[in-house]
């Protein structure tokens, strides 16, 4: 039987069927149905929805359970089961909303894990007529940093107030284009070109995670099966820890810095990789359940 393309478009907005930014999506999506893909699209508003701002806890990254009860848990499982990501947001005083933002931040753990390898994706941004850029940008950063493949993104000003977007027909025939290129990509089963953003993120994270993963190792060993830290690795740590007077008891509570996330890298066997195409090409092991593992926190 063939498989429906499920779409999954999460906007910033505190407005639902009156969102231009929603009305941006639904017609680049339209555009993108009319190329013979069969799809099933559903649209969330984070303004519908219960978010809380984080409370810097930190409980997710030590595996422990959010304090919050809301409806995050209900879009982290629509997002790991769709096949392509659309982030959308107005600009609000140059940036996302502060709903979009509640919800980047309730999602810490997954700033360092790519939960979302491999998926596609979109962002998408409206504005009366500045601040789409560097919106853009951020809503794109997020995407690469959950691992996702971003065909980009669509923007338009001309979005003045809510239900009030002259700009929209202009908006539809610029984006027209770009909509055939993703479906005709999909169809085929390709991926979008790689981003140099993929790459930063990708070093950034390896850093990371490679770095607990060495003071981890200096201070308990090398588990089995896991890579021996680099010898100059080791050397350099050394030397910072001697210079700024590192004492021991810090050195341990570095090396139980995001334990979540280092068993993650641990056991998706990422910490040899050295580049994001590497861990895309790795098959997940067998008993390691992504959803479940995402949900529990
Ligand atoms: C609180 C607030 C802040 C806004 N800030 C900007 C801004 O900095 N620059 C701009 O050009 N438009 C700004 N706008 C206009 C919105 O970006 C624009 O109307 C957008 O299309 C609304 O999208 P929505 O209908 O999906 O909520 C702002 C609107 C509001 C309500």
């Amino acid at each position: 039987m063939k498989k429906t393309f499920k779409i999954l478009t999460i906007i910033g907005s505190p407005h639902d069927v009156k969102s231009n930014t929603r009305a941006l999506i639904e017609d680049f999506v339209e555009e993108i149905s009319q190329k013979g893909l069969e799809l099933e699209h559903e649209i969330i508003s984070l303004g519908r929805k219960k978010i809380d701002p984080c409370r810097g806890c930190w409980n997710c990254t030590y595996e422990r359970p959010c304090p919050i009860n809301d409806d995050l848990t209900e879009l982290k499982s629509k997002m790991i089961d769709c096949d392509m990501l659309i982030l959308g947001s107005p600009v609000y005083t140059n940036q996302v909303t502060a709903q979009m933002k509640a919800f980047f931040d309730r999602l810490f753990t997954w700033c360092h894990i790519y939960p979302l390898l491999g998926k596609y994706s979109l962002s998408a941004v409206t504005t009366g007529n500045d601040g789409q850029k560097e919106t853009a940008a951020f809503l794109e950063k997020m995407l690469a940093t959950y691992g996702t493949m971003s065909f980009g993104s669509i923007k338009s000003m001309g979005a003045f107030t809510s239900g009030f977007f002259p700009w929209r027909n202009e908006a539809r025939k610029k984006n027209k284009k770009l909509a055939q290129k993703v479906a005709n990509t999909i169809l085929e089963k390709k991926i979008p070109p790689p981003r140099k953003i993929q790459r930063s993120i990708f070093k950034v994270m390896k850093n990371k995670m490679s770095g607990i993963h060495t003071i981890n190792c200096m201070k308990y060993g090398v588990p089995a099966g896991q890579p021996n830290p680099l010898k100059a690795k080791v050397k350099l740590i050394n030397y910072l820890f001697r210079k700024m007077n590192i004492s021991d008891k810090q050195i341990e509570k570095m090396a139980g810095y995001l334990p979540f996330e280092l068993s993650w890298w641990r056991d998706r066997n990422w910490l040899g990789a050295k580049s994001l195409k590497q861990i895309m090409n790795q098959p997940v092991p067998n008993e390691f359940d992504v959803k479940k593992r995402l949900l529990q926190l």
